[in-house]
């Protein structure tokens, strides 16, 4: 697979976010197929991985609250956005001069960056807009026939994108996007406060977060929001709809991400598996409550979420 890289070709590679859809990152023709066969605009950047924090240097400039977030979070899933180096071509980043870097701890993902020898840009492996994929099936359902390479490493652990978190500026670090790292964690790493710009889906702000559309993550079926749906609301909602709640039993019609009590972790872990079955069942339309509760995660899925109900 190191060779496919180096030679140019696209490789899905399982990490412990997402799948993601991998590329040499300083090879502009290699990174241009990534966009072809997810029917990705230019306008939305990739996200470079590395195997360590020592190869940070020669891709983005180094700044002293980006090594404190690395040394408290790195491998992981966090992904930070800094000053972009020359090297990597402009595609990369959709021409601009900022650079999103991510660590991944997956020992997979780890051994191909390793063996290609290259920094690897790589989004999630699923055509544009629609489900983020978290097993290797699910990207085959997505790509087959579109990429050569597909690499089995069972299901994702976290099952959500990574945490983003924009840290060009000293005196505001900013979270473009939330993952499974509570804020908390990454102000006590900092030492200051952040920013949350997670809403930033407006035309102007598109410019500070690119790629964060209102749109996305989304199934071909009509998702229903609702904030809860108790089992005696769920059990008047038509047989020919699913109903997808955070707790209760599975039955019938009645899908639940976690079990006798909500455990965000695993919701987070099963969301995206759980809404494709939903989206290739029979089902007439999906109804699904939030994620109760105010943790950061909880806000995490809400987020995917309100874009996968969004036309
Ligand atoms: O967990 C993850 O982050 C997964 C795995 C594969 O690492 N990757 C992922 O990539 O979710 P993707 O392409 O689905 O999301 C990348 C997003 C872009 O849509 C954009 O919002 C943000 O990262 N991004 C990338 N480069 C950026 C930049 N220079 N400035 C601001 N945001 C950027
Ligand atoms: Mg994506």
């Amino acid at each position: 697979m190191a060779m496919a890289i180096q030679r140019g070709e696209l490789v899905a590679v399982p990490s412990e976010t997402v799948y993601g859809l991998a590329a040499d990152a300083l090879n502009a023709r290699a990174c241009g197929k990534i966009f072809k066969a997810k029917g990705r605009p230019t306008t939305d950047p990739l996200i470079v991985h590395l195997a360590h924090v020592r190869e940070l240097e020669a891709v983005a400039e180094i700044n002293t609250d980006a090594l404190k977030l690395a040394a408290a979070f790195w491998p992981g899933p966090l992904t930070l956005i800094l000053k972009k180096k020359n090297v990597v071509p402009s595609i990369v980043t959709a021409g601009a001069d900022s650079i999103a870097i991510r660590v991944p701890s997956h020992p997979i993902f780890r051994a191909l960056i390793r063996s290609a020898k290259r920094p690897l840009a790589a989004p999630s492996a699923n055509p544009f807009s629609y489900i983020s994929p978290t097993t290797a099936q699910h990207v085959l359902n997505g790509l087959g026939g579109k990429i050569p390479h597909i690499i089995d490493g069972g299901a994702c652990k976290v099952g959500i994108e990574s945490t983003i978190i924009d840290v060009r500026d000293p005196r505001i670090p900013k979270i473009l996007r939330l993952g499974v790292i509570e804020p908390r964690e990454i102000e006590a790493a900092l030492g200051k406060k952040i920013l949350l710009k997670t809403n930033a889906v407006s035309e102007k702000d598109h410019a500070v977060a690119p790629g964060t559309f209102v749109k996305h993550y989304s199934p071909k079926k009509t998702l229903k929001l609702f904030y809860k749906i108790s089992p005696k609301i769920a059990a008047t909602i038509s047989p020919n709809e699913a109903v997808l709640r955070f707790s209760g039993v599975t039955r019938n019609n009645i899908f639940s991400l976690c079990g006798h009590k909500p455990d965000m972790k695993k919701a987070a872990r099963r969301l995206f598996s759980i809404l494709r079955k939903l989206d290739e069942g029979g089902w007439k339309r999906i109804n699904a409550e939030l994620a109760p509760g105010k943790s950061s995660l909880a806000n995490a899925i809400n987020d995917r979420l309100t874009r996968a109900a969004s036309k």
